[in-house]
């Protein structure tokens, strides 16, 4: 195995782009992606990742692969993996069939839209924080159903390596430095300090993790599917801590909850396609909008990351944005205008308006249309042998949810209520101000922008399985890996490591990660007049893989907190 490897690795040939990042970046423009011929998994946590892979070397599929990983996030990575959260995955089958699973949280049906406005009209933090900021999990059944589509192996050997990793692992670095940078917010409810800071400090490198409770509700998921989660002793046991805690959630809610496949958003830049997530996720339709606006403008041209390319493509992010932060919500709900929205003609229309030399002040930009009538987040990627591709980004918002664990079942909910807008027009906790759309009712799907990605080639090959985690800023680093890939020829490891952009139309602020842009490209962005802010600490996490024109699996896991790629 180790010898095969080592002889692709010499034949592979990986190419970089004429792409140089500026001098006090800490990420380099050369790194080598891993490689393989017969599948790859990039995920943010070594356990998982290796879950993942030995699927594969069993003859599992990429999405039999994508279920095992995810139950094992949920033990490894309880910052964002979960069975107390949602999700999104996308798919693309090696005849090039494609498919969305939307297993977003919904709104419990005793949820309504004021419920985190005071007497007085103003915001509580009751939608972040404690059991009231709990939708409805979704994770499970949203396994259930891949399974049941595209499963091949049996159920229950893929959820046997979470339940033997919540049984205990060695405690990795960022295992580590993910609680030990949490430890003041998992003191605010007790079972979660119990089962996370279990000698009542983080745990440390090389210390055995054991969540026993976790363990036994893993076991019961493995043994009866989803009534092991919706019913029986775990729904007992978080329906008991709802009532405890003042949360809503009740049997019923989770009786009804079902994951629904969707029609994928499939567009096309510059002759690739590109598949991604239909609302509940904002993501799939933000980008076909920036996709649209941009491909009447040469990019490559202009040069990466030259004031007039980052220009061009900010102006289009605010545009795409605005439509976003209005016009999009649950289609289950309100009537959401996909048609116009995914339309060429409609972006080329409002991309039409972009000065090449000014920025345009947000507030003027409007929505386009008018309708009639974070911080943790974690994504992973797969491939296998047989060119199947899966892209799965799931969360329970925040960092650590809503900060409780239940009791008896050890595991943490979590606070996507947030993502609704609880006042439409003022902003969330990620700064996105939101409408009428989306606001709180029963039943409904908080927008999401989780953006799991599959890019075919002008060929229709499997060409790029991107996404990350980030909040508001999720869209726009996706979209970033893809015009790396696509404008530019970017290395998957260029594409990941470049640093990276964020304007969501409000505020009209440009956020650039420290060190990713040199002095004379601020000053002309800001002579075009963009308010430029730095960013601190880091922009997103992506797990990528990009196929080289031989077939072979490049695949990287972005340095920026330390994730594991491996291939076969
Ligand atoms: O669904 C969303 O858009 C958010 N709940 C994602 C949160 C997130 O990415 C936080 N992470 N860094």
């Amino acid at each position: 195995m180790e010898e095969e490897r080592l002889r692709l690795d010499a034949a592979a040939q990986v190419a970089h782009a004429e792409v140089d990042f500026p001098a006090e970046w800490r990420f380099g423009a050369r790194e080598a992606p891993v490689l393989g011929r017969r599948g790859a998994v990039s995920t943010t946590d070594e356990y998982a990742t290796r879950v993942g892979l030995e699927v594969l070397e069993r003859g599992g599929t990429a999405m039999d692969a994508a279920i095992a990983v995810s139950f094992a996030l949920a033990v490894v990575n309880p910052s964002a993996g979960n069975i107390g959260g949602g999700g999104f995955m996308v798919t693309r089958l090696t005849g090039g069939e494609t498919s969305a699973l939307d297993y977003r949280e919904k709104a419990p049906l005793a949820a309504h839209r004021d419920m985190y406005l005071d007497e007085d009209g103003e915001l509580t933090d009751a939608s972040l924080v404690g059991h009231l900021a709990a939708g409805v999990p979704g994770t499970v059944m949203g396994m259930w159903r891949a399974h049941e589509r595209y499963g091949t192996l049996p159920w229950d050997e893929l959820v046997q390596p979470a339940v033997e990793l919540a049984e205990g692992f060695e405690v990795q670095e960022r295992f580590a430095r993910s609680i030990r940078g949490a430890a003041e917010r998992l003191r605010t409810f007790e079972t979660t300090r119990r089962t996370f800071l279990p000698d009542d400090r983080p745990p440390e490198v090389g210390e055995t993790f054991r969540q026993p409770e976790l363990a036994r509700t893993l076991a019961r998921i493995r043994d009866q599917g989803p009534d092991g989660f919706y019913g029986g002793e775990t729904a007992d046991l978080l329906v008991a801590e709802m009532e405890r805690g003042g949360g809503i959630i009740t049997h019923e809610d989770l009786a009804r909850y079902d994951a629904v496949w969707r029609e994928p958003v499939n567009f096309t830049y510059r002759n690739h396609t590109v598949t991604s997530m239909p609302p509940s996720s904002s993501g799939g339709v933000t980008m076909a909008l920036m996709a649209h606006m941009l491909e009447e403008h040469d990019l490559a041209a202009l040069g990466w990351h030259s004031p007039e390319m980052i220009h061009l493509m900010v102006e289009a992010w605010k545009r795409a944005y605005a439509d976003r932060n209005q016009l999009l919500a649950d289609i289950d709900f309100v009537p959401v205008p996909m048609d116009s929205l995914l339309s060429p003609s409609y972006a080329r229309r409002r991309g039409a308006e972009i000065d090449p030399t000014r920025a345009t002040p947000s507030e003027e930009i409007a929505p386009g249309l008018e309708i009639r009538e974070p911080t943790e987040t974690t994504h992973y990627s797969v491939v296998d042998e047989w060119g199947n591709a899966v892209a799965v980004t799931t969360t329970i918002n925040s960092g650590y949810g809503n900060r409780v664990t239940v009791e008896g079942a050890g595991f943490l909910l979590n606070n996507e209520m947030d993502d609704f807008a609880a006042k439409p027009g003022f902003p969330n906790q990620f700064g996105l101000v939101q409408g009428e759309q989306n606001a709180i009712e029963p039943e409904k799907r908080m927008l999401s922008a989780m953006t799991p990605t599959v890019v075919a080639d002008p060929d229709g090959r499997l060409l790029f399985v991107t996404g990350t985690p980030g909040g508001s800023t999720i869209i726009t680093t996706v979209f970033q890996t893809l015009v790396g890939v696509v404008d530019f020829g970017m290395s998957v490891s260029q594409a990941v490591n470049a640093p990276r952009l964020h304007h969501q139309h409000l505020p009209d602020l440009l956020y650039w990660e420290a060190g990713g842009l040199a002095a004379e490209t601020v000053g002309g962005l800001e002579a075009m007049g963009h308010i430029l802010r730095e960013r601190g600490g880091v922009s997103g996490d992506v797990q990528a893989i990009l196929v080289l024109p031989d077939g072979t699996y490049s695949v990287y896991s972005d340095p920026r907190l330390g994730g594991t790629a491996l291939a076969r």
